[in-house]
């Protein structure tokens, strides 16, 4: 634990931020399991805010992040748990440098997600205005996953060879009220990232399409 630090609150607001980028700040948090679609998902969506928004968005993918930052975390519950810990974190700021953070991790717990959340609407020590966050949670019959597994996880975590593997071995809690709740079963890309933008439309986050 660091002692004898100070928070440096001088400096622009977020306010002052998003006036000055005319753009919300806000993280949009994928949840769901393996080879439901977050990933997918989170690349055509962070493509078309760059492209017919004019915004800055930036995802954040939960495999990507454990070769950098989380490389030294596994899949036990006390890692997922740092993992969704710092991916909050880094999220926040992204959100409040007034830019668009998607994530897109498994994020099983709801307690770790509910952190998440509440770390974006606390007001740091230094009182920044509160960080709006919305969330998108993504559900497939894990019957279909099974099927689809792209990657050949839930294979080798039948068999044994991936222990903790979330919906086998391991537990995935559904958000009880996920903001927007794509089901990701029999729609297309567009479709699925249709949903989200509509839900940001319907709360003003996004400025109007491009021309
Ligand atoms: S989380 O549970 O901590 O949020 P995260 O999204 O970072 O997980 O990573 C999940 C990805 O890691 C999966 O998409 C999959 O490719 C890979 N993976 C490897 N081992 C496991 C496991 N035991 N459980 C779930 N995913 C795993």
């Amino acid at each position: 634990m660091a002692t004898n630090i100070t928070f440096h609150a001088a400096g622009l607001t977020r306010t002052e931020r998003e006036t000055e980028r005319n753009q919300r700040g806000l993280t949009i948090w994928l949840t769901g399991l393996s080879a439901s679609g977050k990933s997918t998902i989170a690349v055509e969506l962070e493509r078309q805010l760059l492209r017919t928004r004019n915004v800055h968005a930036y995802r954040l993918d939960g495999d990507n992040i454990r070769f950098g930052l989380n490389k030294d975390l596994g899949f036990s519950e006390a890692d997922r748990n740092e993992n969704i810990r710092r991916i909050g974190e880094v999220a926040k700021l992204f959100a409040d440098s007034a830019s668009i953070a998607i994530t897109s991790f498994i994020s099983p717990y709801q307690k770790d997600r509910d952190s998440a959340r509440a770390l974006h609407e606390t007001p740091t020590p230094a009182r920044l205005p509160v960080c709006p966050s919305s969330r998108s949670t993504l559900t497939s019959p894990l019957r279909l996953l099974k099927q689809r597994d792209p990657k050949g996880l839930y294979k080798k975590a039948r068999e044994g060879i991936i222990k903790e593997f979330t919906g086998i071995s391991a537990p995935y809690e559904a958000p009880a009220n996920p903001e927007v709740h794509v089901k990701n079963v029999d729609i297309s890309l567009q479709e699925a990232v249709d949903q989200i933008i509509n839900y940001l439309d319907s709360k003003g986050y996004l400025p109007p399409k491009k021309e």
